[in-house]
């Protein structure tokens, strides 16, 4: 994918304030911290378009950015980090099901994984609404440079035996070595029709 522009267009909560449904759009789902702003710098070539952090919980809204005019990415907030205030837990399912439910532009999630940890309820339940409201997922285990060459079958099994989904259907990922960066705009462009 050439990256001709990559602008961010605005943040919502509720679909009231989401932007018009004129694009094809993917977003991106998964727990607190796991990489998915990153791994959206490294698919539009942007070091800062999305501001990541070490800080857990940074992403509290959706983030809808307009790359080259046609079509959407859509940074989700992540869930399952102890330290954020309540109010913003109890908002997040709702708002997060709410969005999978009522996006008529959607086209897909790339949802993310931890190589170093094995998935939990959360992510469980996104599984669940992402199936309930047939959206096309894309599966991508991210921070692989994280864990020895060797090791990473054995990182994956939990991965795949909790979520069920086959060890196919996943797309291994480093933000640091960009690895994976090619597969996941091919299977974005599948999905997006483009
Ligand atoms: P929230 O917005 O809090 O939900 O987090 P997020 O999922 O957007 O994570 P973010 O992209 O902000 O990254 C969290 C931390 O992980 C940052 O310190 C990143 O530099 C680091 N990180 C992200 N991807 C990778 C990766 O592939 N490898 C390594 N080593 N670090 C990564
Ligand atoms: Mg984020």
């Amino acid at each position: 994918m050439k990256i001709v522009s990559a602008e961010f267009i605005k943040s919502a909560t509720r679909p009231g304030n989401y932007p018009p449904n004129e694009l094809p759009e993917i977003a991106f789902a998964g727990r607190s911290n796991v990489g998915k702003s990153s791994l959206i710098n490294v698919l539009v070539n942007r070091k800062s378009l999305v501001r990541t952090s070490s800080t857990p919980g940074r992403t509290q809204l959706i983030n809808f950015f307009n790359i080259n005019g046609e079509f959407s990415l859509v940074d989700l907030p992540g869930y399952g980090f102890a330290k954020v205030p309540l109010a913003v837990k109890k908002s997040w399912g709702p708002m997060i099901r709410n969005y999978l439910e009522i996006r008529e532009s959607l086209r897909g999630v790339i949802f993310i994984f931890d190589i170093r940890r094995v998935p939990r309820e959360e992510d469980l339940r996104m599984l669940d609404w992402l199936e309930e409201f047939a959206v096309p997922t894309i599966p991508v285990i991210t921070k692989i440079d994280k864990i020895k060459k060797s090791q990473l079958e054995k990182q994956i099994k939990p991965i795949v035996a909790e979520t069920g989904l086959p060890r196919d259907a996943f797309t291994l990922f480093s933000a640091t070595t960009r690895e994976g960066k090619d597969e996941i705009w091919e299977r974005i462009e599948a999905a997006l029709d483009v």
